[in-house]
Parts: C-alpha cells; structure tokens; sequence
C-alpha cells in the first residue's frame, strides 16, 4: 500500500512539474537590460536597435549585467492570412529573426512587446485570440524575453489571459522570460508567481523624480509615487518572482542626485532594472550610475529579498535589505531639499527584518566592515560611530559585512 502512495504521489509530482505555466529558473535576480519605450516610444527601427546592442557592450553596461535588449510597442506590422504577425516592413526590413540573431551575436538577449488585448497600447495588433501562434513566431525569431501588456481588454480577465499566453510560451518550447504589464490592477503580486517571472506593480513611470502627471482616465507617476507603491509589496517578491516598479529614467535628463536616488532605490527593492534611455548618447554621470557594480551587486543578490524603509527621521529614510552571507545593504535617502548630516551609532545598532526574521547586529563584539558603495570603497567598520552627508535628494549608500 505504501508502495503505492509513493508511486501515486512520485506521479502526481511530476505531472505538477510538467503542467507547470512559467519556465522556472529563469529570472533568479531581477531582470536587467534596455527597453525602447521611456525614450523612443513608436520610434523603433532596426537600425537604431542594432545601434543599441553596439552601445550596451560598447558602453560596459553589458559588462555591468544588463542583458536584455526589449523592443517595446509599435514593432508591429500586420498579420499575414493565417494569422501570423509580422513586423513592420519599413523599420524592420531585415526581419526580427535577422536583429535577434545580430544581438545574440553580441552575447546579449533580445525582448518583445505584445498586449493581452485585440490591440496594444498603441493601437497594433494584439495578442488576443493569437496567443499560440504569437508565442510561435516569438520563438522561431529567438525571443528571450516578453513584455506582455493589458490595452484594448474590456471583458478579458487578467487571470486567464496571462496564463493563456504563459502556456503558450511553454508550449513553444524556447525558455521567454514572461513580464506581465497590466499596472497592478489586478494585484498580479498575489497570483503571478505561478505565471511570469515579474509583474508591473503600477502604472507608467514618468520622467520626474516627485511628480504625478495626471491624464484625466489615466496618470503617470514620478520615481517617488512608484516607490511608495511598490515598497509595500516586498513580501511578493522572490528569485523568478519581481515586483516590477517599471524602466528606469536614469539618463533621460534627471538631476545627477536624484538620477542615483531612483537607481538605488530600484536597487534596494530587488527591482527589475531596465534601462530606459538612449545607449548611445550617454554622459559619464550616466555611465557611472547605471553601471555601478556595487549597488547592480545589491539589486541582484541570490537570496532575492527585497528591501524595506525601517525608519524616516527629520526626512531622511533608512532602507535595509538582506544580502547573502549575512550582509546588509544600508541606505540614507535624504527626501528633503537641503543636505542632511547624520551619524551613525553602531554600538546601538540592532535591527531585526520582521518578514525574514534576519537581524543586522553591530552591537558590543559585532564588529563589522563598511562599505561606500556609491565612493566603491571600504570606509572603516563599525567600531567606531560613522559621520555622513547626505546631500539633497540623493543617498548614503553602505555595505555592512563581515570577513568570510
Ligand atoms: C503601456 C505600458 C508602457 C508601454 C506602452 C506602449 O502604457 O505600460 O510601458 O509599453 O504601453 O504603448
């Protein structure tokens, strides 16, 4: 009888395993690269694509990580008589299989945009009704990754047009990183874990560090509005499960403080970062923020916690975020618009993380190494108290450790 109840279970097991929507073990960190939308919007050609996947390896960013290169809306031409799609003739003449196959020449992976609806945010053809034949052609042209949004879907419910398109990929048979976009309307943080790897937890992002930018039936919202969105959903988000606070407006004419309070804030809370700026024109400020290997080493920690705000005292923030070997990352966000001096006691330092459980301790014999990451440098330990300035909407940023 025994016997049996194993073989039963071993069987019921694996069944489990095969019915499986999402292709596991992809997306174990967040998910870095470049998207065409926050900067190009329905300008898209493979000519400037190309042009990008040059600048990602040309610029280090790939070296830094960043992987994927996503061609969002307006890719689009028509569906032939079958009912496959194409793309553009005009701005793709070469094909997406001819553009995928250059950027996986470059060692990079390539991204595609399509909607749940009958038609995408930019009135192109939609996925709706053609989810198998869709997922086909993305993994004949070699797609690694999709962006699957929620325009034109009156009537359709999110928890049966995401899984629809998920089983499709699956059924294509080619590992698609799968990113739903339908703004956190249906709280994708509760059910998406078993569908895509990463969810959009809000609506657009809007190049402005405090700001709404309010349509009437729809608002974008500044880098600030989306943290305190996203911030709350921390207990969602896992290896191949991210809160997806949306594409980072890093170089897209941000001030140099508040360009690297967004990057790190994205950092802390294990985000997704997707570039959103044009590669090939970027300053050395630019470079420098979103290339940096020691916060881009924060935001892709394997043990995949996002981090939390633990206080706010006269404006500024303290954010933490469990690292592996019993690290810690350690944040100032000054909120406010005049510098802030702070100092740091660390002999009365003792911080538990309530939903891991995980305790930061640099009390009495707890002695431990600090690093600026912002300076890439050590910068003492926590024998002795740490003075900081924290300049005007921007970070203090700190690795707290101990020697392995
Ligand atoms: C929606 C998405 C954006 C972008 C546009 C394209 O607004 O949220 O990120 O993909 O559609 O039309």
């Amino acid at each position: 009888m025994k016997t049996k109840i194993f073989i039963l279970s071993a069987v019921l097991f694996l069944f489990q395993r095969v019915d499986a929507q999402k292709y596991d073990n992809l997306a174990l960190t967040p998910p870095m690269g470049w998207n065409s939308w926050n900067k190009f919007a329905q300008n898209v050609d493979e000519k400037m694509i190309r042009e990008i996947a040059d600048a990602m390896v040309a610029t280090g960013m790939k070296d830094a990580g960043y992987e994927y290169i996503v061609i969002d809306d307006y890719w689009h031409g028509k569906r032939d008589s079958l009912g496959f799609i194409h793309p553009d003739k005009d701005r793709f003449p070469s094909g997406i299989k001819a553009l995928a196959d250059y950027i996986h020449s470059k060692g990079l992976k390539f991204g595609i945009y399509s909607c749940a609806g009958y038609e995408t945010c930019g009135h192109q053809p939609g996925s709706r009704g053609y989810e198998y034949q869709d997922a086909l052609m993305y993994a004949k042209w070699g797609v690694d990754y999709l962006k699957y949004d929620w325009c034109s879907t009156k009537y359709i419910n999110t928890k049966e047009a995401y899984p629809t398109m998920s089983k499709a990929l699956k059924a294509a048979g080619r590992p698609i990183v799968f990113s739903l976009c339908e703004w956190g309307s249906s709280h994708p943080w509760e059910w998406a874990g078993e569908v895509g790897h990463l969810w959009r937890t809000t609506g657009d992002i809007y190049n402005c560090f405090d700001c709404v930018d309010d349509h009437g039936d729809w608002k974008a919202y500044g880098v600030l509005q989306i943290m305190e969105l996203n911030q709350k959903l921390r207990a969602y988000a896992g290896p191949g499960k991210w809160n997806d606070p949306d594409m980072l407006e890093v170089g897209n004419g941000m001030a140099a403080n508040e360009a690297r309070a967004h990057f790190s804030l994205w950092c802390i809370m294990a985000s997704p970062l997707i570039a959103g700026n044009d590669l090939r024109a970027m300053d050395a400020e630019t470079i420098s923020i979103l290339t940096n290997k020691d916060m881009i080493t924060v935001d892709q920690d394997s043990l995949g916690i996002q981090g939390f705000r633990y206080e706010v005292k006269d404006s500024v923030e303290t954010w933490l975020k469990p690292l592996k070997n019993n690290a810690w990352a350690l944040m100032y966000f000054n909120r406010s618009h005049s510098p802030k001096s702070i100092e740091v006691d660390w002999k009365n330092l003792q911080i538990t993380d309530t939903l891991t459980g995980k305790t930061l301790n640099t009390t009495q014999k707890n002695i431990h190494l600090i690093r600026d990451l912002w300076l890439n440098k050590e910068i003492g330990s926590t024998k002795k108290s740490t003075k900081m300035i924290v300049p005007a909407r921007d970070v203090f940023c700190l690795k707290i450790y101990r020697k392995e």
